[in-house]
């Protein structure tokens, strides 16, 4: 099996490669004059399983890692799983108005068309595997949240700050050993949320705040206030796709005690990697390919 990384997503491939007993192919990556990309397997894939890893975020990763499937068809290949560990568009998942695109569905069709499986991390909503043409795993990064946090914090409450996410505040709970609640979120417009006081039992806990993504902020900011309110000690926000928009980090800080998140997007605060998680996926996308 050969692993082909996309440059946005080199430490989870080194990780697959490492993990899957695989090796790194050589890639060649580069931009023309005019940006546009140039991408060059410097290896024969002839007769191999082959894994690519590419964030799809921003939009010049998503062009890379259809260039590079192109590319990787050029040989005579086994299988193609293309592992997305942050898949860009998942919000807008339906129509919030007439005339706009299910954009989640548009990047979905698009990039099954050259692969065999997908594996997505913590794609926003899981429904958003039935857009994808070919077999697709979505696998969560929250139980190597959950192992950090045992290892370096102190936590007692696991909360998420809509109910959108108590799935993955229950299993970060689950792998602590602690309770876990939500709060209830009403989004304003882009970069203003409404948190409801809904009392979470905050009085005294240490606290992490898990959701899938942090983009502005404001999410969290606005949670970490609530429970803040409510007497909380500490509040730790967590997250797997660390977005983080111009200007969200240093607010993030003035507002918590501490930030982490995994690697699916290449960060300062990135701490966890998702690629245990994306390992067992790809085997398992493998053992039912081969069926
Ligand atoms: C939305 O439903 C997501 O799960 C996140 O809560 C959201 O994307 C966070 O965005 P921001 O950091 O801009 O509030």
């Amino acid at each position: 099996m050969k692993i082909v990384a996309g440059s946005a997503s080199s430490h989870v491939a080194r990780y697959l490669a490492g993990s899957l007993g695989a090796q790194l192919s050589g890639v060649q990556v580069r931009r023309f004059p005019d940006d546009e990309c140039y991408v060059r397997i410097l290896e024969n894939l002839d007769g191999q399983d082959v894994v690519l890893v590419q964030t799809t975020y921003p939009d010049r990763n998503l062009v890379e890692a259809l260039l590079l499937q192109d590319a990787i068809h050029e040989f005579k290949i086994k299988k193609l799983i293309t592992v997305i560990p942050y898949m860009a568009y998942a919000r807008q998942d339906k129509k919030f108005n007439e005339g706009e695109p299910i954009s989640a569905r548009a990047m979905a069709k698009t990039i099954a068309l050259r692969s065999d499986g997908i594996v997505l991390v913590d794609v926003h909503d899981e429904k958003i595997t039935e857009h994808f043409s070919v077999p697709t795993v979505n696998v969560s990064a929250m139980p190597q949240i959950g192992e950090y946090l045992v290892k370096s914090a102190h936590v007692n409450l696991v909360v998420s700050p809509d109910d959108g996410a108590m799935h993955l505040a229950r299993t970060v709970a689950e792998v602590v050993g602690c309770d876990w609640s939500w709060l209830e979120k009403k989004r304003i417009d882009g970069n203003t949320v409404e948190i409801s006081p809904k009392h979470v039992g905050a009085r005294d806990k240490e606290i992490a705040i898990v959701d899938d993504i942090i983009a502005t902020g404001g999410t969290i900011i606005t949670a970490t206030r609530q429970l803040k309110m409510q007497g909380a000690k500490k509040v730790i926000a967590a997250c797997t796709h660390g977005l983080f928009t111009a200007g969200a980090l240093p607010k993030l800080r003035g507002a918590v005690d501490y930030i982490l998140s995994a690697d699916t997007i290449e960060n300062e605060t990135t701490i966890v990697s998702a690629g245990p998680e994306i390992a067992k996926g790809v085997q398992k996308l493998l053992t039912t390919l081969r069926k």
